[in-house]
């Protein structure tokens, strides 16, 4: 065995004894500690995050609240679309195991392509942009570097078991967010931004309780668990750096960069 391998071992370090072979908690003692170990100080965290006190304040700015709009949406879409990947490369157990988690997959990624809409429908609604076709290619609807880093960690989950899964979409980067849509849209100044936020809080707890109940039922192993805590490390990881990225994006004005495309128009002869 290599002295770095993981095939079939997955045990991240052997001198840890979390990580010890034949170790596995019992699931409901697992999910306690990726609950108080991940999801409830990252739940904290994001209530004091620094665009949601931006958006909060008088000071935010029509391109900031589109900005975030434009990830969030870019975002949704591309969280719904890996959902749907993953199911085509779904295998169930002898047993018929993680057929019902099919089901509830299913009806997520519906329901992400649905929240994609709500940012739409805002950003219509506010006037930033003309019509759905445009976000498309809008250059501020395209993810930052940092936000396209958590998403392919999370689309290359899907080389992982599905409990793995589980922990990184649902427990690591959905779980901790519910508390933070609750109270955007309860301090979000501007209310078409803040409902749109606010109107997903039933559903994301849907999201997070998929996660709560495969991996208290299906990471059965040491090693499954191991592989559980790394994949919630990681994924906070790369969603706190989105995070203060965005918030660094947010403080650059570029607008007027987007004359280029103004000017294009204006050649094809058409009104915008
Ligand atoms: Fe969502
Ligand atoms: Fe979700």
């Amino acid at each position: 065995m290599g002295k770095f391998s993981t095939y079939k071992r997955f045990l991240l370090n052997d001198d840890i004894s979390r990580y010890e072979p034949g170790k596995t908690l019992p699931g409901q003692k697992f999910l306690e500690e990726i609950e108080h170990d991940f999801i409830e100080p990252t739940a904290k965290f994001l209530l004091d995050e620094p665009a949601l006190q931006l958006m909060a304040s008088e000071r935010c700015t029509d391109e900031q609240y589109f900005k975030v709009l434009g990830q969030f949406w870019n975002f949704e879409r591309s969280v719904g679309a890996l959902h749907a990947n993953w199911l085509l490369g779904y295998k169930l157990g002898p047993n018929g195991e993680y057929q019902e988690v099919e089901y509830m997959e299913v009806r997520q990624i519906w329901e992400e392509f649905k929240h994609a809409r709500l940012y739409e429908d805002a950003v219509l609604r506010l006037g930033y942009l003309d019509s759905r076709w445009e976000f498309h290619a809008h250059p501020f609807c395209q993810l930052i570097p940092e936000g396209m880093a958590l998403l392919n960690f999370l689309q290359g989950m899907s080389r992982y078991p599905i409990p793995v899964r589980a922990a990184a979409n649902h427990l690591a980067s959905e779980a901790p967010f519910i508390g933070w849509f609750e109270k955007a849209g309860r301090v979000v100044r501007n209310p078409l931004v803040a409902g749109s936020f606010g109107a997903q809080v039933l559903e994301e707890t849907g999201h997070a309780n998929i996660g709560r109940y495969v991996v208290m039922k299906y990471a059965d192993t040491s090693e499954l668990q191991a592989m559980c805590r790394w994949a919630c490390q990681m994924t906070l990881d790369y969603t706190k750096r989105f995070g203060i990225a965005l918030y660094d994006w947010l403080q650059k004005e570029e607008a007027s960069q987007l004359a280029v495309v103004e000017q294009w128009h204006k050649r094809s002869g058409k009104s915008r």
